[in-house]
């Protein structure tokens, strides 16, 4: 549910005392001129996003300072749940009620289908005065424009495909990070051996896909992932190589517990942070969680590319875009947080807590970690080898309606053994189709 809007306080005017003179008459006068003038430019901006876990929230509140600072309000509109369905549901009802909040966390296909309702307010002007063309990435500044004009602002790329390790879990079982899925299954058995849950996963379409997606690069590589996920191709969809990702994918379910139904991802996340859990494939906000329980990459946790993906990079780019709203005034807020999302200071901040790297390509990252600085790494040498892909679960390839789709077939699949791997390679060949 939307957080209610709060009301916008009233402001009582005190009543001029008959005898006031007429110096303190112009004082106050003044004063008055100053406190309109300072409300004129104090725009309103209300916020949709589903930040709400540890290290997203930590992340959205650079955010709301870093706006609050350039004398707007923020106002929260905060939606919980992983990956952002509800937040997408909500959004939908507040713009068909006539009602849009000013900002809204949206990504990929999603923006161009917002674009086509011409509900959105350019940017274009802010992009092109702070240069985004020069730092960002052709295909991700393509993302953000609709007829040619800017109207969505990217904070980040998040890195999809990781596997997260509790170190003294492997060590336990004195293992390496596994390097093949031959390797992943050989140290799962091992940890279930010594009774610790190999793979913490929350049993959320979302999360189920996303895992799929990561085990789909790892067995097929990024031709094929291209040609599958991106391209649509149906011999590929429901061919050999996503049939072998399928079985890949099912044996993870025994390597899982068995109350994984409705966990939320960072839930699963602080399985691997206490133990509970050695390894959770998520993409690297999961990195946040650990931030904010004071771990340390390398030493109690460890950050590697999912078997068989190491060349390979899953992108999955966090932005806002601005929604033409009635208020007069709302404009001046919007404009000035477009301006923010990309500005150098907030990039770094921001990044620094949600687990995530830079989306603008001329920042130092001196001050991240070995894991971003991996991220980093691999991103440019993926983009150099044709290797850097879209996150499907994550709304950056395809259609919302084909998305969803997709979901539905990898979670029946997930908790139906009845159903083989290869009928739901048919069925995401058919889900394809969906328009
Ligand atoms: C992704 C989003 C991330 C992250 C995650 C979990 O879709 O891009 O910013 O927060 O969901 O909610």
């Amino acid at each position: 549910m939307p957080a209610a809007r709060p009301d916008s306080p009233t402001r009582r005017r005190a009543p001029l005392a008959a005898s006031t003179s007429v110096s303190t008459l112009s004082t106050v006068l003044a004063a008055a001129a100053l406190s309109f003038a300072t409300a004129a430019h104090a725009a309103q901006v209300e916020v949709l996003h589903y930040w709400t876990s540890g290290g997203e929230a930590k992340s959205a509140q650079v955010l709301k300072q870093m706006l609050e600072k350039k004398g707007d309000t923020w106002v929260d509109f905060a939606v919980a749940g992983g990956g952002g369905g509800n937040a997408m549901t909500a959004l939908k009802t507040r713009v068909v009620a006539g009602n849009p909040p000013a900002a809204a966390q949206i990504k990929g296909p999603a923006i161009h289908e917002w674009g086509d309702e011409g509900v959105l307010m350019p940017i274009d002007d802010v992009a092109k005065q702070d240069g985004w063309d020069r730092v960002l990435p052709p295909e991700i500044a393509a993302i953000m424009k609709y007829n040619g004009q800017y109207v969505g602002a990217p904070v980040n790329v998040h890195r999809v495909n990781w596997l997260w390790i509790n170190a003294d879990a492997l060590k336990k079982v004195n293992a390496q990070p596994p390097a093949t899925w031959d390797d992943f299954f050989r140290v799962a058995d091992a940890l279930k051996k010594a009774g610790i849950t190999p793979v913490a996963i929350g049993g959320q379409p979302w999360q189920e896909a996303e895992t799929f997606e990561t085990v789909a690069l790892g067995v097929g590589g990024a031709a094929f992932y291209k040609k599958a996920f991106v391209q649509l191709d149906d011999a590929t969809l429901k061919g050999p190589t996503m049939v072998k990702a399928l079985e890949t994918f099912r044996r993870l379910r025994t390597y899982a517990d068995a109350s994984q139904t409705g966990r939320d991802w960072n839930m699963a996340t602080a399985m691997v942070i206490n133990g509970q859990a050695a390894m959770q494939f998520m993409g690297d906000w999961a990195k946040g969680e650990f931030t904010v329980a004071n771990k340390v990459p390398g030493k109690d946790y460890l950050c590697v590319a999912a078997p068989g993906s190491q060349n390979a990079y899953t992108f999955n780019v966090d932005s806002f875009v601005f929604f033409k709203v009635k208020t007069p005034g709302v404009d001046k807020g919007q404009k000035d947080m477009a301006g923010l999302l990309m500005s150098p200071a907030f990039q770094q901040t921001f990044n620094l807590n949600k687990g995530s790297i830079p989306v603008r390509q001329d920042l130092d990252l001196s001050k991240f970690d070995a894991c971003a600085k991996k991220s980093s790494a691999d991103f440019k040498a993926a983009g150099a080898a044709g290797a850097l892909v879209p996150s499907w679960a994550h709304d950056m390839v395809v259609s919302p309606a084909v998305e969803g789709a997709f979901y539905d077939v990898i979670g029946k699949y997930w908790s139906d053994e009845s159903m083989t791997a290869q009928q739901a390679a048919n069925r995401l060949a058919a889900a394809a189709k969906t328009q």
